[in-house]
């Protein structure tokens, strides 16, 4: 495809650039995707990117997150129901199904399904067809389904928690999105795209980030993902008062991020991998020796005794 359009920052790491060839690869395909990884790695804005370099791109494209509604109401969500089909339903209602009609739909976190549910999407998904809850009248669709989820399905599928012939359906074209920590080379990018995005939203003047403030940015593991970096620089640009977002900026605990990386040439010796351990372990548990010696699973007097060695008393 000539002019591929993902509604955000893709990033040069080899990882998002694989990403990308198979999301172009496959937008047009019509084919079935299921989007992994951890949360707040993009699985949402990969499934608008094929939706909208898709032949469907004009048509609706609808979200259904199965985690949010109990299992009542999320079938009467996905298929509709009549008049009066049940306590409540006092209105004829469209479901997700039919409003995604020569759209996509995308059902997000698809490993909370329980059991009953997945059954009903299972036979939606081979047929196109469903009835809505309290008629029997049989509808049709025509759309694509693009899934995602957080969960290790394959996992779930051993542990009898996930269906199989769901998840053969659903699995004909995983794309994994990489957690943040396995892209570093892409911090900067998305740092900046954030920083000019909240400087303008909160009218800042900041415009860039001191070299110890990114440093810090790639030695975090940043757990919630691109969700968590957005979050870390709303706060940080609301607290930045100059043009450069400094160390201080951030909250505090990224601050504690910012050691020098290990040794440009060759590897760190163990000592000095065990002194930032010791540090690092220190500041996490508040200074209380007991506890980092627990954390670290050695004798408080041992803790002790490398604290002088390492020159970290007093
Ligand atoms: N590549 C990206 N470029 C810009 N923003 C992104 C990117 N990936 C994710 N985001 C933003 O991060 C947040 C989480 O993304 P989302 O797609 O909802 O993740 P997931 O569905 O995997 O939890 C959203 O606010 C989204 O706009
Ligand atoms: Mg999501």
């Amino acid at each position: 495809m000539v002019n591929f359009v993902f509604p955000g920052v893709m990033g040069v790491s080899p990882r998002m650039q694989e990403v990308q060839r198979l999301l172009e690869l496959v937008a047009p395909a019509e084919a079935t995707v299921l989007l992994l990884g951890e949360t707040g790695t993009g699985k949402e804005l990969a499934a608008q990117a094929i939706h909208l370099n898709s032949p469907r791109g004009q048509g609706p494209f609808v979200l259904v997150n199965c985690a949010a509604l109990p299992e009542t109401l999320l079938e009467s969500e996905l298929f509709g129901h009549e008049k009066g089909a049940f306590t409540g339903a006092t209105a004829r209602k469209q479901g997700r199904f039919l409003l995604a009609h020569q759209g996509s739909l995308f059902l997000d976190e698809i490993g909370e399904l329980k059991p009953v549910t997945q059954a009903k999407i299972l036979r939606v998904l081979q047929s196109r067809e469903f009835e809505p809850l309290g008629s029997n009248r049989t509808v049709k669709v025509d759309v694509r389904i693009i899934a995602a989820t957080n969960r290790d399905l394959q996992a779930m599928v051993h542990a009898g928690s996930f269906r199989d012939d769901l998840y053969f359906r659903l699995n004909v074209f995983p794309v994994h999105l990489p957690p943040l920590r396995e892209r570093q080379e892409d911090l900067p990018l998305l740092a900046d795209h954030f920083l000019r995005h909240f400087a303008e939203k909160y009218r800042r003047e900041v415009t860039a980030m001191a070299p110890e403030a990114l440093l810090a940015f790639q030695n975090y593991p940043w757990p919630g993902n691109i969700r968590e970096l957005a979050n870390v620089l709303e706060w940080s640009v609301i607290v930045c008062q100059g043009r450069t977002l400094h160390l201080q900026d951030l909250p505090g605990h990224l601050q504690r991020y910012a050691w020098a990386p290990a040794a440009a040439e060759g590897e760190p010796t163990l000592a000095e991998l065990e002194r930032q351990l010791i540090i690092r372990t220190l500041e996490k548990m508040g200074h209380d020796r007991g506890q980092a010696a627990a954390v670290l699973g050695i004798p408080l007097e041992e803790l002790n005794l490398k604290m002088r060695t390492y020159g970290l008393e007093g």
